[in-house]
């Protein structure tokens, strides 16, 4: 078996997936060097060298690259932070080691602002309305307001408030969510106005999904669609997270969606690429998953909500463990820039996240709920392991923000562990996650109980339903 060496940069659960699908390859015999958040118990038991870069600084990131540059063949990066401040292009110059990611000028993810207008320059029918307010424009906080105000009597009220970057101020705020009141837009704005330019956006209503493709720069490989749960209690309740859990059907559409509503998604990316793709080509910048986008399907039409330049965590671990491809292969592809399509299982997927009791703000809203007694007790995931017996590798146990220490693991203050359950159907897979939820002890962990739950999945179908028979 030929022996390759991969570098991978690893924020949570989604580089513990690509991390075990490497070490599974068919095809080669993987050496990992893991640059990762925390001492993630599985990424430490599987590769050959681990370090802990607590902020996933690029400077470091790249001097643990130029140390080990002659046993590594590529990287690849899963978390914003290093694709964003150009991970891609600071290694390949300082070591020539080739990174699967976006370049720093391709990772629009770093600016709301810059997704817009190229989408607006590109594919304006996907953009909803929208407004930038920049402070430069602006004498006196007056001027603003009656601006703002204005382009609310426009919008009706119905707004969505974003920073340009990623989480300033208070970040995106929702009408009807985080406030009700223009007073309260408006200060939730001005938390934001402070840091620089903001976005007043139309709030669109309808059901979100979540669209991923690989890219190679040259070709784009559209990956089934997911559906992401971010808001942190069951039946879509409290505050929004970075995603709770994720399913996946049979195929590539989603259960509430249509096969028009799919391609549209299609439609929108390949356009917005073959456009792009003429002003990015020539470094390949547009590679790894430059388009995982959150979608909004109206019934007639589907708007961009927003674009990330990175895999979704989790839905691209809906993905990546039923790959018929050697992952390794994919990468190797993406590299040559001959990706032109990947085999997938046919198969629904479903992951559940374990979360401490600090995230989501539990602890706030349920004090009597709370197991508090347990927090900061070991994590037990050896009976969640052992149902591999029975389950085979229809269930993946994927360590995110857990620590090991003097042989325990304990866990941080995001995303715990998730459990993936593969299945014929997608209650098949729900109740394999939700068993390897059960099987976790310790920690004062605490999981959503209807991810992809049929009462869930038909709530979004009549939601859609009714949406179509409006004119
Ligand atoms: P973002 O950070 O842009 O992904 O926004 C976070 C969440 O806010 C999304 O997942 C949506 O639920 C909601 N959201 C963002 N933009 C809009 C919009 N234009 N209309 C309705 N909801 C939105
Ligand atoms: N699931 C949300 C994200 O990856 O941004």
């Amino acid at each position: 078996m030929e022996k390759i060496g991969v570098l991978v940069i690893s924020y949570g659960a989604r580089e513990t997936a690509m991390v075990d699908i490497f070490a599974r390859s068919p095809n080669y015999k993987v050496e990992l060097y893991v640059a990762d958040k925390q001492r993630n118990p599985f990424n430490v038991k599987k590769s050959a060298k681990h370090v802990v870069m607590p902020d996933l600084n690029v400077k470091d990131i790249c001097k643990f690259a130029e140390k080990n540059k002659d046993r590594l063949d590529f990287g690849i990066v899963g978390p914003e932070k290093p694709i964003i401040e150009g991970i891609r292009n600071l290694v390949e110059k300082r070591t020539g080691i080739p990174m699967i990611c976006p370049t720093k000028e391709c990772a629009i993810e770093a600016s709301k602002i810059q997704q817009r207008l190229l989408f607006h320059e590109i594919v304006p029918e996907a953009n909803p309305r929208y407004k930038i307010f920049n402070p430069k424009d602006y004498g006196s906080q007056e001027k603003v307001k009656s601006a703002v105000y204005k382009w609310l009597d426009e919008l009706e009220n119905k707004a969505v408030v974003k920073p340009d970057e990623p989480a300033a101020g208070k970040g995106v705020g929702v009408w009807g969510d985080h406030f009700t009141s223009r007073e309260q837009l408006f200060e939730h704005f001005l938390s934001n106005f402070q840091h620089g330019q903001v976005i007043i956006e139309e709030k669109i209503e309808g059901e979100e999904s979540s669209f991923q493709a690989f890219c190679d720069g040259k070709h784009i490989t559209p990956l089934p669609d997911t559906r992401d749960y971010k808001r942190a209690f069951d039946d879509d309740m409290g505050p929004n997270t970075g995603g709770m859990g994720s399913y996946k059907a049979k195929g590539d559409v989603l259960p509430f969606l249509t096969y028009s509503e799919r391609r549209k998604e299609v439609t929108i990316v390949n356009t917005l690429f073959e456009k792009w793709r003429k002003t990015a080509l020539n470094d390949a910048g547009l590679r790894g998953v430059p388009f995982y986008m959150a979608f909004m399907h109206t019934g007639k039409e589907s708007k961009i909500l927003e674009n990330n330049s990175r895999p979704g965590d989790p839905e691209i671990i809906n993905i990546l463990p039923i790959l018929k491809d050697d992952f390794v292969d994919v990468c190797f592809k993406i590299l040559e820039g001959n990706l032109t399509r990947v085999e997938l299982e046919r198969a629904a997927t479903v992951l559940t996240y374990k979360v401490p009791l600090s995230y989501g703000g539990y602890l706030d809203t349920f004090p009597n709920l709370a197991n508090k007694s347990e927090i900061d007790t070991p994590v037990d995931l050896k009976k969640a392991y052992e149902l591999t017996k029975k389950h085979g590798d229809r269930i993946c146990v994927y360590p995110a923000s857990l620590e090991l220490r003097d042989g325990e693991t304990y866990a941080l203050k995001s995303r715990a562990v998730g459990v993936l359950g593969v299945g014929d159907t997608i209650e098949e897979a729900r109740q394999i996650s939700l068993e390897g939820m059960e099987a976790i002890s310790g920690g004062a962990l605490w999981h959503r109980t209807d991810i992809a739950s049929k009462q869930h999945i038909q709530k979004s179908a009549k939601h859609m339903e009714e949406l179509r028979r409006r004119k």
